[in-house]
């Protein structure tokens, strides 16, 4: 079949039937290319950049570079790994799922510290540069900072 396509294409003589089967062909063969180019390019795209699906806090349209930045810091603000907040899935860590409560107080740490950012440090310049807290400036390596006990 294929081989009988080329040899129209190749060797057809220049008669009427010959020109119109060869431009179908053509007009096919363009189609199936177009539609191959395609789905390759979708596929790329989906192994290079996954985008992630359960956002309630950070941005929706955030990069994946700010996105793994921002994990990098948490893992380095509270001396732990990744599974500290993300619960296993079927294949390493299933980071959309809430299932591990670490990740909602994460979200909750991450509400509050821009609150008191925007409360206390809003202002708060040194040389010209904004200071602001972050995670590492309560928590300093540890997953749970000192904390003190008062009777009640
Ligand atoms: C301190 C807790 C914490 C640690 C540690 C942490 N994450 Fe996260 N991660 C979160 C929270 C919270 C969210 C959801 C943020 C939101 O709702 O906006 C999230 C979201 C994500 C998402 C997006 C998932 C989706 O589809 O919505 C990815 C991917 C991710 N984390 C990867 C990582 C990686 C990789 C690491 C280790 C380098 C890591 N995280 C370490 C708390 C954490
Ligand atoms: C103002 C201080 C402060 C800041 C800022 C802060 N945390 Fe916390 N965090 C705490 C305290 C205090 C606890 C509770 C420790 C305990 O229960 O013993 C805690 C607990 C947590 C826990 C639960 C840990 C566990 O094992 O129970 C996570 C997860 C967490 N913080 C993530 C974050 C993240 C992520 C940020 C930055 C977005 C952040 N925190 C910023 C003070 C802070």
């Amino acid at each position: 079949m294929t081989i009988d396509i080329f040899l129209v294409l190749l060797n057809g003589k220049e008669n009427d039937k010959n020109t119109i089967m060869r431009r179908r062909i053509l007009t096919l063969m363009g189609c199936v290319l177009a539609i191959v180019s395609i789905s390759a390019f979708t596929t790329f795209e989906k192994q290079e950049d996954p985008r992630p699906t359960n956002l309630k806090v950070l941005p929706k349209n955030i990069s994946s570079e700010e996105l793994e930045g921002t994990m990098k810091a948490f893992n380095a603000a509270l001396g732990v790994k990744c599974g500290h907040c993300h619960a296993p899935g079927e294949k390493g860590l299933d980071f959309a799922s809430d299932a591990n409560p670490n990740k909602q107080v994460a979200r909750e740490m991450m509400k509050m510290t821009t609150k008191i950012n925007k409360k206390y440090f809003k202002n708060h310049e040194k040389d010209g540069v904004l200071l602001q807290i972050g995670c590492g400036t309560c928590h300093n390596g540890q997953a749970e900072p000192q904390m003190h006990t008062i009777s009640r």
